[in-house]
Formats: structure tokens, sequence, C-alpha cells
């Protein structure tokens, strides 16, 4: 039975992407609120997070996106964002396992993050399996900022390796979504090297790296310790280098950054690259990894456990309003947040 609660309004304030470029393609304006379909539910957005990928929506790059689902001429979906934390205001036909008020946290998109997702708003509409209840104690912040990140951490990464003791490195550490892959291979009971940038070593100690490496000054794919598993979120190494460090039967796993455009891979982003590993993946001893891991439980699941357990904890940089997204873009551009920006609609 479709359920709603008394006091959903018919309009809500958004953000609005009219066109592709730069941050003066968002304005904030009234939008009717989102009927939630046969198994959505619609969510009271308290929290949304900026991430990489909502960039790429942005600028409408690399531009094979727009093929993707993302929209050819301008975003089929105007309303930015992907992940979301708020409360259940209301089910569509077929949705049972959530009551009104319910505490959830999630993600309105499937496996393509490179397009709007709809959670910039007061209100979102979600389909109930991408959505899972917040623990006790957890606050909407940081459960957004946990939905998008820890789940491309949890669909790249293999648990079933990072076991007691095991050697994992992780290039592009302290962010957001390397940062929480150090924490679950720390609450899997791995040994874990972080590598990053100076000005964020301490923060890598701080969320229990055993040790830290400055990305700046020393090369990681050199030295004499060898690895089980490296995550590499930047991908600026060959997968020939890596293999100097990497055990025989390690595992790699690329998840790829295109720098706010800086990489200029305009048109195909990091596809060619993933192509590219997938080609070499059956001429080498160690697992290139190109298809998802299969998991126990999903995904969502084992985020609220280490949520909850203290395991995983994201660092906030800031909560601001919506109409602040222009301007935190520009910060997140310029490399400038420490952690993860949300916005409390
Ligand atoms: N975060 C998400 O939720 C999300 C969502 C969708 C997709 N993704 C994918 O994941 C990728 C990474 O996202 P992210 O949010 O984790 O990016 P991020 O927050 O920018 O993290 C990258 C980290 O690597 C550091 N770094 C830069 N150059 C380095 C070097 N030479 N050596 C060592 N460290 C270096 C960066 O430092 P500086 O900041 O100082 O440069 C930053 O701390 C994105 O490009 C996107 O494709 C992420």
């Amino acid at each position: 039975m479709p359920q709603s609660s008394q006091s959903i309004p018919s309009s809500m304030t958004a953000v609005l992407q009219s066109d592709y470029g730069d941050i003066d393609v968002y304005r904030t304006g009234a939008v009717a609120v989102p009927v939630p379909g046969p198994g959505q539910v619609l969510v009271r957005v308290r929290a949304t997070s900026l991430h990489a990928d909502i960039w790429h929506a942005m600028r409408g790059e690399p531009r094979i996106l727009r093929l993707m689902g993302g929209g050819f001429v301008r975003p089929n979906q105007p309303i930015p964002g992907t992940d979301l934390a708020g409360e259940v205001a209301a089910t569509g036909p077929d949705v049972d396992v959530f009551r009104l008020g319910d505490r959830v946290f999630g993600q309105a998109l499937g496996w393509n993050l490179w397009r709007n997702g709809g959670t910039c708003a007061e209100y979102a509409a979600v389909d109930a399996v991408r959505l899972e209840r917040i623990p006790q104690g957890i606050g909407f912040p940081e459960a957004a900022a946990t939905a998008t990140s820890g789940q491309i951490v949890l669909q790249n990464l293999p648990l079933e390796p990072v076991v007691d003791g095991c050697r994992v490195l992780v290039h592009g550490a302290a962010g957001c979504v390397g940062s929480l892959a150090v924490q679950i291979a720390k609450a899997r009971g791995a040994v874990v090297t972080a590598v990053d940038l100076p000005p964020k070593l301490d923060s890598l100690r701080a969320i229990g790296a055993d040790q830290v490496i400055d990305g700046s000054n020393v090369d990681p794919t050199e030295g004499s310790v060898r690895y089980d598993v490296v995550f590499d979120v930047l991908g600026i190494h060959p997968l020939g280098r890596w293999r100097r460090v990497l055990e025989p039967t390690g595992h790699y796993i690329l998840i790829g950054h295109d720098q706010y455009g800086s990489c200029r891979r305009t048109v195909l982003g990091s596809i060619p690259k993933m192509l590219s590993l997938a080609l070499q993946a059956p001429f080498v001893s160690q697992k290139v990894l190109v298809s998802p891991p299969k998991l126990a439980e999903p995904p969502l699941k084992m985020l609220a456990r280490w949520l909850e357990s203290g395991a995983v904890a994201p660092q906030i940089d800031s909560v601001l309003a919506l109409d602040q997204l222009p301007q935190a873009m520009r910060r997140l551009e310029r490399n400038e947040v420490n952690g993860r920006i949300v916005f409390a609609p």
C-alpha cells in the first residue's frame, strides 16, 4: 500500500542544471516534488554530498557520458547529486521494507554515476533497494558522505584477499574514496600503506594507516615491500610499474581519477585505461580486477555496520546550504576540500 505523510508540499527547492559547462549552469529554484513509483521511496533529503562525478555531470565530460544516459545536449535529469540521507516521507506501491519517518541513506543511481541523480533537492524519489537504515547515533551528513564513496570501494575492492595481516596499499588515500578504502581494509585486519600528499599525511595516520608515503616525494611503485592488494584511486602509474611491488598473486584495482579536467581525457575519460587493463589481465600473474567482486551481503548493509561500530567514519569538510553548491564545486576543482562537502537541503 502506498503511504505518505500529510505534510508533503507540492513544490520543493532544488539545484537545477540547465546545460553542461562551468558552475554558472547551476541555479536554485522551485520544482514539483517527485512522486514515488512502484518500488520507490520518497525521501525528505537531510544531507547529500559533493564528489568528483558531480563535476563530470556538470561539465558533460568526458563527452561519452552524454551517450551513457547523461543527456546528449543537456542533462536528462536537471537536478544533480547521487547520494542522500534523510527520512522516508512516502512509499510507492510494492514497498514494505520501510515505514514513514525511517532514517535512511543510499544512492539514487546504480552503476553509472556520470549523470545527475536528483538528490540536491528537498525531496528525492529513490528505488527502495538502493537504501538502507541509518544506524543509531550516526548523523545524516556522515551517512550521506559514506553512501557513494563506500559503495565505490566495495564494488571494486575484493574483500576475500583483504584478511588479517595482508598488505594493502592505497594510492590517493586521503580522498573520499581512498580514506574509506583505508578504513575498510583496516576493519578487515589488513596492514595498510597509505599514499597521498603532505598536508594530509597526519589525517591518514589518524584513520589508522600503518605506514604513510608522501606521493610527491616517493615513488610508491618502487621499494622492497610487496603488497597483496594495490587499490589505485589515481591511476597515474601503469600496471607494469605497480607489478614491481605486487606479490605474484596480488590484486591490482584501478578506480581512476580525471583530476577535474587536468588529465585532459575529455572524450573517453578513464575508459581506455580500463580497456587496456582488461587486455593485459590474462597475461600477468597478478589478478587485475576489471569486474566487480561478489559480495556476501549488500554494500550498504556492510557500510551501515561499519558506521555503527565506528570502523568507518568519513571526514566532513563542511555542511552547506544547497545554494552554495557552485562555490563548493569551485573549491573541489581547486583541491581545497579536506574531507567531504555535504549539503543540508
Ligand atoms: N568520492 C566519490 O564519492 C566518488 C563518486 C563517484 C566516483 N568517484 C571516482 O573516484 C575517483 C576519486 O574520487 P575521490 O573523491 O576519492 O577523489 P579525491 O577526494 O580528489 O582524492 C584523490 C586524492 O589523491 C591525492 N593525490 C593527488 N595527486 C597525488 C599524488 N601524486 N600522490 C598521492 N596522492 C595524490 C589528492 O590530493 P589533492 O586533493 O591535494 O590533489 C586526494 O587526496 C573520482 O575521480 C571518481 O572517478 C568518486
